[in-house]
């Protein structure tokens, strides 16, 4: 599976939208700010051949596009919510030439000039008056989620995820992020964590990284996150604000916060990948600043850190010509309280999680093993967000790389029909980016079986055609699979 692709918050949803902002001009914000983006085949997905390596290969044209005068929407006007000293009273929309004043993307906070700004309008005076742990709900505008206390972190599975999409230019692949599933942990959680430490303890900078000048970014995304666990799983973790302390009780540590790195923070809290992307006074475009990437298959940190948008998606085929420009007005623009979120999939042997270039895991992508077992095959889910810290102005993309046995489909009402209309018709360069030939042999074959069990059993109508389901990325029933599976 191609994740170079979740790079690109699904070069899918660019391509689509570049080819609908050229053809519906008019409706473009509408577009946008509804995040009905209807797809237009699958081109965007395209992929590189895997031995092309990003590199930094200047992409010619394009350059005159200039977002030195382009920011995102203010928040300011949350101050006034937040009844802080020092703060109360505050015009909320920032001094005139704010933006003459900006905080360098490479600079600290703590030691930039008080009356700088970033590119959401807040001064580095007001970003220290916040203090630690500020209210992003309001900040943001994305509401905290709702605590979950019938939530079983020992039962616990994720919501079964099938982004299966036929045909493709009917479909939306990007919706709204729900508020409460931004960061969804379940019963893996604690191997997760111990096997991303393994990875950071062997890898790495190549995992994990945070260049000069985004403290401010890496500390916002820490106290969200932190803040997201404690609203949304109450009974398993704790933020002490006097003393600094997180508590995790599934893993019974305690983080000092005070002395803790806060991408450290999130990493042995969280078993997601992140990536933060810094607007650059001296251009307007956006940078790969600090992240960390544990689940990526054929890139990591290291391979991408410090480059454009552009760099990062250079090996994508017609990237430049079809996708440059929106992708870079999107991130110059996008709101704070627009969140979003899709999936990606792909079809795997066992549960690679973590491959960069060069893995022996990739050998599997080369053969059709003779002796391969159906359970061994798995439907491997990156479900992916997208969203702006309100004080940085940072984006950050997040993902999570979730494994599901391709049995588990048997009972799930259309899925297996839907998979085989994919792999037998899907567009060739799409299927041979998701690497899902490796497995077709069993896959197939089974899915065959699987959809036939359907339709004898009336699950399924004989005629139905292959299509996206209403229930997109899920299927019919499957919360009451999903909840007697997991006894909650
Ligand atoms: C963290 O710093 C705060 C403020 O300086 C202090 O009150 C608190 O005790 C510190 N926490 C720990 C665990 O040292």
């Amino acid at each position: 599976m191609a994740i170079d692709l979740t790079w690109l918050l699904g070069a899918a949803f660019i391509a689509s939208t570049a080819f609908f902002l050229i053809v519906h001009k008019s409706k473009r914000e509408t577009v946008l700010d509804r995040l009905r983006i209807s797809r237009r085949r699958v081109s965007g997905a395209k992929t590189p051949p895997r031995s092309l390596s990003p590199g930094k290969k200047q992409v010619q044209g394009l350059e005159e596009a200039n977002y030195l005068e382009t920011f995102p929407p203010s928040r300011r006007h949350a101050l006034a919510e937040l009844q802080l000293p020092g703060i109360v009273g505050r015009s909320t929309d920032p001094p005139t030439d704010w933006n003459k004043a900006m905080l360098p993307m490479t600079k600290s906070y703590l030691e930039a000039s008080p009356s700088s700004f970033t590119p959401c309008g807040f001064s580095v005076e007001e970003i220290k008056a916040l203090g630690d742990f500020p209210d992003y709900s309001a900040l943001s505008g994305v509401p905290l989620p709702r605590p979950y206390p019938e939530f079983d972190i020992h039962k616990a599975l994720p919501r079964p995820y099938r982004p299966f999409r036929w045909a493709y230019h009917q479909t939306m692949s990007l919706t709204k992020m729900e508020p409460d599933w931004w960061l969804e942990i379940e019963s893996t959680y604690a191997d997760r964590i111990q096997e991303r430490q393994g990875l950071l303890a062997k890898h790495g900078e190549a995992v994990l990284q945070a260049l000069p000048g985004s403290e401010l970014a890496c500390k916002e995304l820490m106290e969200m996150a932190l803040q997201f666990l404690c609203a949304r799983y109450p009974h398993y973790f704790r933020l002490d604000k006097e003393q600094m302390i997180f508590h995790n009780d599934i893993l019974k540590t305690e983080t000092d916060l005070n002395a803790t790195e806060p991408l450290h923070v999130l990493f042995n809290n969280i078993p997601e990948d992140f990536a933060i992307m810094l607007r650059d006074e001296e251009t307007g475009f956006y940078l790969f600043r600090a992240g960390i990437i544990c689940s990526s298959l054929g890139w990591n940190v290291a391979s991408k850190i410090g480059m454009r948008l552009h760099e990062i998606h250079a090996p994508i085929p017609d990237y430049k010509e079809k996708m440059q420009f929106s992708m870079d007005r999107y991130f110059a623009k996008k709101p704070t309280d627009r969140a979003i979120q899709r999936g990606s999939w792909g079809l795997e042997v066992d549960q690679p999680l973590y491959m960069p270039p060069g893995h022996p895991h990739e050998k599997h992508r080369e053969h059709q093993m003779d002796n391969l077992d159906l359970s061994r095959c798995n439907l491997r889910v990156d479900w992916q967000t997208l969203r702006r810290l309100p004080l940085s102005a940072g984006v950050v993309f997040n993902f999570k790389a979730l494994f599901t046995p391709v049995e588990e489909f048997r009972n799930e009402p259309y899925i297996p029909g839907l998979l085989l209309k994919v792999l037998n018709e899907g567009k060739k360069s799409l299927m041979e980016y998701k690497s899902t030939w490796h497995v077709e042999h069993v896959v197939k074959p089974a899915m065959e079986r699987f959809h036939k069990e359907q339709v004898e059993k009336g699950i399924v109508p004989e005629d139905w055609e292959p299509h996206t389901l209403e229930e997109s990325p899920w299927y019919p029933g499957w919360e009451k699979k999903w909840h007697q599976q997991q006894g909650f």
